[in-house]
C-alpha cells in the first residue's frame, strides 16, 4: 500500500491558530453604532478588528471589544444564556439576542459583522435603548394571574388541553425583538406591540384566570390588537420561535367572539 504525501495547508489570511488547544480564530471587523449623548450630536459607526472562534456568541465579541479595546462601549447583557432577554440588538440588520447568535451564523472569516440598537425606542447611549415605553405597554396589559374565587385546598387544578393553549405565550421573555421589528410600533408608539399582545395572550387562555373580560377590552381598545398588520416581522424576530402573529389571531378571534 503506499502512502499519499498530504501537503501541508497554508492558513488563509483570514485565519490565525490560537496558542493552546488548536482553535482556529477567524479575524472579523466588528462595525458597531456608537452614540454617546453627552459629545455626539448624531449616531456615527465605528470598526473593530477582532479575532474569536466561529462558535463564539456576538456577546463574547462585544464583551471582548468592552474589555480589551474600548471599555466605553455600552450594551446590555445579563444571563447571557438567552433567559433574561435583556440583549435584544440589530445584528447584521435583524433583531436577535447577542447571546444566542453564533459568529458562524453571522459571518465568514475576514467579513463584516454590524451591530446597532434595537429600533423604535430612544437611544440611551451605544446599544442601550430606553425600555421604559416598551415595559409600560407591559404593565398596561396586567401582566398577572387575577383569580378572586377562594383557593382549593390543594391547587388550582389546569388540565393538559388547557395548558397547551398557553404554552407558547408562557415561553416569552420579554426582549422586545418582536416589538422593535414591528413596522407598526415604529409609525404609532402607542400600539402596545406584538410583545404585551403575546404576554395579553397568555392570561386569556390561563383557564384559571377570571379577568378574560379585562383583558379582551384592552386588546380591543384602538392600542391593542386591530393595529396590528399581520406582516410577520415579529414572527420572524423572535427568538423563543413564538408563533406571535398566529397567537394575536387567535386574541383577536377572541375579542370578535368575546371569549377565550
Ligand atoms: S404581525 Fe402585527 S405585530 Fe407583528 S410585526 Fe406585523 S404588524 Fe407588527
Ligand atoms: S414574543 Fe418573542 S420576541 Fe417578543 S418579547 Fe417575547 S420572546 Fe421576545
Ligand atoms: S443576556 Fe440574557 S438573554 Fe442574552
Amino acid at each position: 500500500m503506499t502512502q499519499t504525501q498530504v501537503e501541508p495547508t497554508t492558513p488563509t489570511p483570514e485565519l490565525t491558530q490560537a496558542p493552546a488547544g488548536g482553535v482556529q480564530l477567524v479575524k472579523l471587523n466588528v462595525k458597531i453604532l456608537r452614540f454617546n449623548p453627552e459629545v455626539d450630536k448624531k449616531a456615527h459607526w465605528e470598526t473593530y478588528a477582532v479575532q474569536a472562534q466561529p462558535t463564539d456568541r456576538i456577546v463574547d465579541v462585544l464583551n471582548e471589544i468592552k474589555w480589551y479595546q474600548d471599555t466605553g462601549l455600552t450594551f446590555r447583557r445579563s444571563c447571557q444564556h438567552g433567559i433574561c432577554g435583556s440583549d435584544a440588538m440589530l445584528i447584521n440588520g435583524r433583531n436577535r439576542l447577542a447571546c444566542k447568535t453564533l459568529v458562524r451564523d453571522v459571518a465568514k472569516a475576514g467579513g463584516t459583522i454590524t451591530v446597532e440598537p434595537i429600533r423604535g425606542l430612544k437611544v440611551e447611549r451605544d446599544l442601550l435603548v430606553d425600555m421604559e415605553p416598551f415595559f409600560d405597554s407591559y404593565k398596561a396589559i396586567m401582566p398577572y394571574f387575577i383569580n378572586e374565587s377562594p383557593a382549593p385546598a390543594a391547587e388550582r387544578y389546569q388540565s393538559e388541553a388547557d395548558a397547551e393553549l398557553m404554552a407558547h405565550s408562557s415561553n416569552c421573555i420579554l426582549c422586545a425583538c418582536c416589538t422593535t421589528s414591528c413596522p407598526i410600533f415604529w409609525v404609532n408608539g402607542s400600539y402596545l406591540g406584538p410583545a404585551a399582545i403575546v404576554q395579553a395572550h397568555r392570561f386569556i387562555f390561563d383557564s384559571r384566570d377570571e379577568a378574560t373580560q379585562q383583558r379582551l377590552n384592552i386588546m380591543n381598545q384602538n392600542t391593542g390588537v386591530w393595529r396590528c398588520r399581520t406582516a410577520y416581522n415579529c414572527t420572524e424576530a423572535c427568538p423563543r420561535e413564538i408563533p406571535i402573529t398566529d397567537l394575536i389571531e387567535q386574541v383577536k378571534r377572541a375579542v370578535m367572539f368575546q371569549q377565550a
